[in-house]
């Protein structure tokens, strides 16, 4: 898509980490910085063939974009229940957007088309209650997997499928089924082919965490119904503002996270003030933890929603083991306007807040937050975005993604790829007895004492 142009942008404060750091620590990044801005691109820097996300928003077509919005229509009109079945890259971002953009109790409507997740744990209760809910309704599957052989998603794939083809016979499942893979490798690519089912394309060069712009978040996000084509803007406009050079907000972010890593505070907390976006925060916690944490190294991505995790979280964060950062996503805009009313008997003394919006209240939590964990020795970070809507969300994840790459260039290490998530597989599967693995399966076993 191309570049339009548009009002106001996703804004970066980092004012408040100036006291927790030497004047010029984080300038004294830049030629560093610069160097990652360059390597990444011109497609030089260690993960290189990983750069697919880079120009994934321009190259989206209008063609591509009608494709997934016909097959999101075709699904819509046959089902009343999608089932995204996906796990990490192949599940977060999707999962994120839809929760950002629905209505908070949209899943109580019984009328509105649910989109639903499997294949992101292994529960066998999960498993147990989700066929029960499936049972008696209209539904479809959106199976995704790069490298089609992810254990999890084949796990529920394979019982999903089974339930829908007794449900509704094998032809009308096929219509009812979409599978997003590679474009020729993998179980789920042959699984597809041999049944017919209508297929997407991840591109080899996008690894999964930077996945959600192409059919992997599209299509589900599209079913859910909300504008994929504003979702692309954003993230057409925000990456037009990082190209224009190495002086852009997310190298800035990317910098002045790193020079307080290197000052000691080596746990980032992605902070929000606004329930609809716990999944960003989930989704951002994969894309830093699985880009960053290795070779003993790396920020620690975690998650809080303020104010609940206030009364939970709150008394560590200001006062426990100084290696906190914080970076809050602020919304300036509330979507409707809620007033707190007067009450004459004011038995709750509230009425000091009588005629104020919700908002209004909220507002200054936050502010009181932020000072309040800057006094209390914990850097902080905001992101700031105007409304919370599809364009903006856009340019978040555009803004996030760039910033990783920069940032983990700086820690020196590979930020596309993920080698220790091999090491509790190997495992697994030598516990299950998994073909090809009987030399572990043989080594596990005497570890464990077991003969
Ligand atoms: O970001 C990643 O690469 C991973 O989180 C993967 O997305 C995740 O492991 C799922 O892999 P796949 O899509 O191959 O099933």
């Amino acid at each position: 898509m191309e570049k339009s142009m548009t009002k106001e942008h996703l804004r970066l404060d980092c004012s408040k980490i100036s006291g927790f750091i030497g004047e010029g620590e984080v300038e004294s990044l830049y030629p560093q910085a610069e160097e990652a801005y360059k390597a990444l691109r011109a497609g030089t820097c260690p993960g290189n063939d990983f750069l697919g996300w880079l120009d994934l928003p321009l190259q989206i077509t209008e063609k591509d974009l009608d494709e997934i919005e016909e097959t999101a229509a075709a699904l819509r009109a046959r089902t009343q229940v999608l089932v995204v079945i996906g796990i990490g890259g192949s599940y977060l971002g999707a999962r994120a957007v839809i929760e950002a953009l629905s209505n908070s109790f949209h899943a109580y409507d019984p009328a509105a088309m649910q989109v639903i997740f499997a294949g992101h744990n292994i529960s066998e209760d999960y498993y147990h209650e989700l066929e029960e809910f499936l049972a008696d309704k209209e539904f479809g599957i959106c199976v995704i997997s790069k490298s089609g052989t992810t254990t999890e998603p084949a796990i529920a794939f394979r019982l999903l499928r089974e339930l829908l083809e007794r449900k509704v016979g094998r032809e009308e499942a096929c219509r009812r089924i979409v599978a997003i893979t590679d474009a020729s490798k993998g179980a789920l690519r042959t699984l597809a082919d041999q049944e017919g089912y209508k297929t997407f394309v991840i591109p080899d060069n996008v690894g999964g965490r930077f996945s959600v712009l192409t059919p992997v978040g599209l299509l589900p996000i599209a079913v859910a119904g909300f504008n994929i084509r504003e979702l692309v803007a954003g993230a057409v406009e925000m990456r037009a503002l990082c190209m224009e050079g190495a002086r852009n907000r997310a190298v800035e972010y990317a910098m002045s996270r790193i020079a307080l890593y290197r000052k000691g505070y080596v746990v980032e907390l992605l902070a929000n003030f606004h329930p609809k976006l716990h999944y960003m925060t989930e989704w951002w916690k994969q894309l830093y933890g699985e880009s960053e944490g290795k070779e003993h190294k790396g920020i620690f991505p975690a998650g809080v929603d303020f104010t609940t995790d206030l009364h939970s979280m709150g008394q560590y964060i200001q006062d426990g083991r100084r290696m906190l950062m914080e970076t809050v996503i602020t919304v300036e805009n509330a979507d409707y306007k809620v007033v707190i009313p007067h009450d004459d008997a004011n038995l709750d003394k509230l009425n000091f807040l009588a005629g104020k919006r919700v908002d209004e209240v909220n507002k200054m939590a936050e502010l009181g937050t932020r000072l309040a964990h800057v006094d209390g020795g914990v850097p902080n970070m905001q992101v700031i975005i105007p409304v919370l809507n599809a364009f903006y969300i856009g340019e978040l994840i555009y803004f996030f993604e760039f910033a990783c790459g920069v940032s983990g260039n700086l820690l020196q290490v590979n930020p596309f790829d993920q080698p220790g998530v091999e090491a509790y597989k190997n495992n697994m599967f030598a516990l299950l007895d998994k073909p090809g693995y009987e030399e572990a399966s043989r080594a596990i076993r005497e570890k464990l004492g077991q003969k």
